[in-house]
């Protein structure tokens, strides 16, 4: 079966109302207001009292067309590009068809959204910070931090990452090893953890408020292991319960301090680069100056 991803602004063309809510399956759209009614393609196929809309070209009032692409398994939408133009961006296929999605999740939290988003990109706070939960099974402070463009990646190393000293080099492989932590700037992380991977939208509602919205796919069995959803559901607790949550109450707590005169600006160590770059492509497109 062919998927074709689409995107539309959801705005009725008669007078602008949201056709679609929340999320779902539906086989076409139907305006709340005057149930002026879309196909999934967008195109507008019924107006009721069609009489009073003289002269109205059906074909030049289906949805306003975004571009979509899915690849990999993830879902890109560009506003200012093309529909059916080429993917203008190169991606990384971070999932198969074999994977299975098994579970989502949704927080909001009173902290502004790029509070939230720099408690992925260090490892600097695993010991003071996560003492009691990731503390116990990772390093302090001993990560690779790399920029991509834009984008960013911190691999977490697990203490097990020992056992691949008595590998050959050429042989190691951090599958399972280590905690990979992607921000595709500017606001989605995916972060491949031991048994699943985590994709986090984090949408600002306001300066003072975030939604992160996450789904979470299982990883796929390799040759000698069976990963159960059980095993993911585990893995998956474990982090939103405990260092997840660490991280959030963080973000929360400084929120509350950002808007005193304390500090004119915060500090960044080389540790927290990621973070760095982060801010500095957010002051390059908005045009501000460093
Ligand atoms: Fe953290």
């Amino acid at each position: 079966m062919t998927i074709k991803v689409r995107a539309f602004i959801n705005a009725c063309r008669h007078r602008g109302m949201q056709v679609a809510n929340g999320e779902g399956c539906a086989r076409s759209f139907s305006c709340p207001y005057h149930a002026w009614t879309y196909d999934l393609d967008g195109s507008l196929k019924g107006v009721p009292g069609a009489d009073g809309f003289p002269g109205l070209d059906l074909a030049a009032n289906g949805l306003a067309e975004v571009a979509a692409w899915e690849s990999g398994g993830l879902v890109y939408v560009m506003q200012e590009a093309q529909p059916g133009s080429p993917l203008p961006i190169t991606v990384y296929d971070f999932f198969t068809p074999d994977q299975v999605l098994f579970h989502q999740s949704k927080t909001e939290d009173s902290a502004n959204w790029k509070l939230l988003t720099e408690t992925l990109l260090e490892g600097y706070h695993i010991k003071s910070l996560h003492r009691e939960s990731f503390f116990p099974y990772g390093f302090d402070n001993t990560n690779i931090v790399e920029n991509f463009g834009e984008n960013s990646r911190v691999i977490y190393p697990f203490k097990r990452i020992e056992k691949l000293r008595s590998v050959e080099r050429d042989q190691r492989d951090i599958s399972g090893m280590a905690t990979l932590v992607y921000l595709l700037f500017p606001n989605v992380s995916i972060a491949v953890l031991s048994k699943h991977t985590s994709v986090t939208i984090i949408e600002p509602i306001s300066p003072t408020k975030t939604h992160m919205v996450s789904y979470h796919i299982k990883h796929r069995d390799t040759e000698d292991t069976v990963i159960t959803l059980d095993d993911a559901r585990r893995d998956l607790d474990f982090v939103n319960q405990s260092g997840q949550a660490e991280d959030r109450e963080a973000a929360r707590a400084i929120q509350e301090t950002v808007t005193t005169r304390a500090n004119s600006h915060l500090t960044f160590g080389y540790y927290e680069k990621a973070i760095v770059a982060f801010h500095q492509q957010l002051h390059h497109l908005l045009g501000e100056q460093e």
